[in-house]
């Protein structure tokens, strides 16, 4: 049987690299396309695909994408403060710019296109985890442009052309291409640099947490499976027991770091997420699929990575593990 071949944009982020490993174990081929914003974050060496793209993946054509079975579409402005800082890149990335790769993609003939969604769509809620069926309450630039790029996608679907929404959990853990930016990471890399774990909010706010890597094999799970299993689903992507309040996270560092202080902030900033979220249906569909890590064992094998590099007060204050700070450098490769 030919070798399956599979696009993956956004290799060169945080969640990508695990994803090109892992498919390259499993055996597929595999092209990786990103413009490379932020590779100034490597902490770690990465394996390489078939053959690397750098470059904006809205400048691809239906040429590109002609022989690939599946499409794992990563690359994106990825958080919710970039979207504040300019809301148009936002936009025209993570949402014309999908709504175009996608187009591409059926026209190319590819079989299945799974979209990086997440579970931030959800925004706000009460104490009830919520299923795939749930409201959408997006609060930001970052999780409206999932919202509109899923709708867009579900009327691109039809006998030949799968796309599938995986609705991924807040990430957290070690990658080659680390970000302290995300609020797991964020607190243990606080702890470690200033022996304080800085809270931005009176730490209620419930978060559904997941490894990177977890995420990745969601993704080789998803390419691996049949067709009609998946197709045009939106499915969370984390664990019923991987719902966590963010003092409960503080709780579980300061196990690991047993001086650092946890400082209650008070400020909300611009982050009002507060959600629980329900994954039964992941597991309805892949009864085997278990995730590797839970937050404790991600945090530990964190915590031995970022105390084996020394990680320093400087490395918490530099830009080189800030999105942000990166995206600030770099737009000059994505400004159109
Ligand atoms: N990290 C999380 O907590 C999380 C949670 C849910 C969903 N997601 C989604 O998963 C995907 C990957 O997340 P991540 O944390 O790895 O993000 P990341 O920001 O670390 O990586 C995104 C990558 O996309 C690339 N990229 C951005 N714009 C591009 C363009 N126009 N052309 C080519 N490459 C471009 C960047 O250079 C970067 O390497 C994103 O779609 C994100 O929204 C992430």
């Amino acid at each position: 049987m030919a070798q399956r071949k599979v696009l993956v944009t956004g290799h060169k982020g945080y969640i990508g690299p695990h994803v090109v490993r892992l498919l390259k174990e499993a055996g597929y081929w595999v092209t990786a396309c990103d413009v490379d914003l932020f590779s100034a974050s490597q902490i770690d060496e990465v394996v390489q695909p078939d053959l690397e793209l750098i470059k904006d993946f809205r400048n691809l054509t239906v040429r590109d994408l002609e022989g690939y079975d599946t499409v794992i579409h990563l690359a994106a402005i990825s958080n919710d403060p970039m979207g504040d800082l300019n809301k148009d890149i936002t936009y025209q990335i993570n949402r014309e710019g999908s709504i175009y790769l996608a187009q591409l993609a059926l026209k190319a003939g590819v079989r299945k296109f799974l979209f990086s969604s997440s579970c931030s769509i959800y925004g706000k809620a009460g104490d009830v985890a919520l299923d795939e069926s749930a409201v959408f309450n997006p609060q930001t630039a970052y999780a409206i442009s999932k919202v509109a790029v899923e709708d867009s996608l579900r009327t691109l679907a039809n006998d030949h052309f799968s796309p599938c929404y995986l609705r991924n959990s807040t990430a957290y853990g070690l990658s080659p291409y680390f970000r302290i930016d995300l609020v797991v990471n964020n607190l243990l890399a606080c702890a470690l640099a200033k022996g304080s774990i800085r809270i931005m909010s009176d730490g209620s706010p419930w978060r559904p947490l997941i490894h990177c890597k977890d995420i990745a094999r969601a993704f080789v799970l998803f390419t691996d499976a049949p067709v009609a299993l998946i197709h045009n689903k939106a499915v969370n992507i984390g664990a019923n027991t991987e719902n966590y309040q963010v003092r409960g996270i503080a709780d579980m560092i300061q196990e690991f770091v047993p001086n650092a202080q946890i400082v209650f902030t008070g400020e909300v900033g611009s982050d009002s997420r507060d959600y629980q979220v329900n994954f039964n249906l992941l597991y309805a569909l892949f009864p085997h699929f278990q995730l590797e890590y839970t937050l404790k064992t991600g945090i530990e094998e964190l915590y031995n990575k970022l105390q084996a590099i020394n990680f320093s007060l400087a490395d918490f204050e530099s830009d080189r593990f800030v999105r942000l700070k990166l995206l600030q450098k770099n737009l000059h490769k994505i400004i159109k």
